[in-house]
């Protein structure tokens, strides 16, 4: 039997993974900009001894979802800056996206985030294009999919190379001969792409880390290419086992074509629990959550992951249109397509009816289980063990009292089978991945790639 630890991530959301989590909270209009809640939740995750917090994000714009729940308001590095002054060991996880803005800034923001937190960051790379994202970036169209990742490759070898541009070798500060930082000890280089080019050396000395960690969210073929190369890790989002299994199998032998140890890139899909005492109590739990959504929007919200129209869903305790969905599948957008599919296969799986399927978390899009805390350790054990996952990026229903349970009932029933820390032995998030710190890149291979 594998006695290996299971890494654990917590995705924070403003008020919580559940859709309805808001109305159940004191002050929901505050929800997305209450600093003193954002620093409860970490200290929570940190009392339940995770691995990082998660913050996610979207590429750019005020998204539709802010017209429905608290939404993504801060922006993630300067929240995180503020939570690693209020945390000790817990990673920290930053999202941005590799399409917009500048690679220079994200390397610099991320780097003085890893000084800031004592080696706790880590950039998640996302590749989505969204209308408020381009529309706020002032751009007229998108790029198509092999473009975006061409874009996405040359954003994150220039972050890389700007990471590994300034060896702490390099600053001498010495008395005698007054120089500070040695230029002739700098690692600069010049990266001239399609997209984007930069030259020279970051401002931020090699970081605490070596590279701060990177993860990556994506499901398709491309991004999994790309995140078996680039990545320290992979957020994904399967809920059966599995297509897990085959996207672990597939992702770890990519890695392994790059040349890399394929137990350095770790998989890491979403995973929404909903616990109570018994299995009775965490149903009745999930289901007074549940009558709180209003049905209408989430209907319309299945609709459009499916490519169909709102009436095609009008009798929720109707067998999916299956035809429809089908012939429709053209019709879904290529960034939603990982999605339909996952939700799909889950309501093959189980048989789910309308119902069952609009509330199975269509819109966070990741598995939920629905148990005790006891249930719910080993099934991410079984998971694990089935290799389908290396560990789990969770998302709590309320938060923070989601997370108490996580904390006080979970954590517990995977510590007694010896599958996860009883307290942090490591500083770093490098170091609680068992991630090894990468060797500095020489400039011969940046220009090489
Ligand atoms: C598990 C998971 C989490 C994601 N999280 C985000 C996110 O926080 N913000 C965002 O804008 N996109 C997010 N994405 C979207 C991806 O970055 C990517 O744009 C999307 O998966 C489409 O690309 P693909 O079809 O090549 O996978 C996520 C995707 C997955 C699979």
């Amino acid at each position: 039997m594998s006695n290996q630890h299971l890494r654990l991530g917590v995705n924070v959301l403003a008020s919580g993974r559940h859709d309805a989590a808001w109305k159940t909270l004191p002050d929901p209009a505050s929800l997305s900009t209450d600093i003193d809640r954002f620093i409860a939740i970490s200290q929570s995750a940190e009392r339940a001894l995770l691995d990082a917090i998660f913050l996610a994000d979207g590429p750019g714009g005020l998204v539709e979802e802010s017209y429905l729940r608290p939404w993504r308001a801060l922006d993630p590095t300067v929240l995180n800056t503020a939570l690693s002054q209020h945390t000790e060991y817990i990673g920290l996880v930053t999202t941005t996206s590799s399409l917009f803005g500048h690679p220079y800034t994200v390397a610099r923001q991320i780097a003085s985030l890893d000084y800031v937190s004592q080696g706790r960051a880590a950039w998640n790379i996302i590749t989505s294009q969204t209308s408020p994202a381009l529309q706020a970036y002032g751009l007229e169209k998108g790029w198509d999919q092999s473009e975006r990742y061409q874009r996405a490759e040359e954003f994150v070898q220039i972050i890389q190379n700007l990471w590994d541009s300034f060896p702490l070798e390099a600053i001498e500060a010495d008395l005698d001969s007054s120089v500070f930082v040695n230029p002739k000890k700098l690692n600069p280089f010049d990266l001239q792409g399609q997209h984007f080019s930069s030259r020279g050396a970051l401002s931020v000395p090699r970081t605490p880390q070596g590279r701060p960690v990177i993860f990556q969210a994506g499901q398709s073929a491309d991004s999994k290419a790309f995140g078996a190369r680039y990545a320290d890790a992979l957020f994904t989002g399967q809920r059966i086992l599995e297509n897990a299994q085959g996207f672990y199998q597939d992702t770890k032998a990519l890695a392994a074509s790059y040349g890399r140890q394929p137990d350095h890139l770790l998989v890491m899909p979403g995973l929404f629990p909903i616990l109570g005492s018994t299995d009775e109590e965490a149903q009745r739990h999930k289901r007074k959550l549940d009558d709180l959504l209003d049905s209408r929007s989430l209907r319309a919200e299945l609709a459009r992951h499916l490519a169909l129209d709102v009436d095609d869903l009008a009798d929720l305790d109707a067998p999916l249109p299956h035809d429809k969905i089908r012939a429709n599948e053209a019709l879904v957008p290529i960034a939603s397509r990982w999605h339909r599919k996952e939700m799909l296969s889950e309501a093959h799986a189980h048989n789910w009816n309308t119902r069952e399927l609009l509330f199975s978390n269509i819109i966070g899009g990741h598995r939920i289980y629905t148990g005790t805390p006891e249930g719910f350790a080993q099934n991410m054990i079984d998971w694990v063990d089935a290799k389908a996952a290396d560990g789990f990026n969770l998302n709590i229903d309320v938060q923070p009292a989601g997370l108490d349970v996580i904390a006080d009932y979970v954590v517990p029933a995977l510590q007694k089978q010896g599958r996860f820390r009883r307290e942090y032995q490591t500083r770093t998030l490098r170091e609680h991945l068992g991630l090894p710190i990468p060797q500095l890149h020489s400039v011969e291979q940046a220009l090489a790639v």
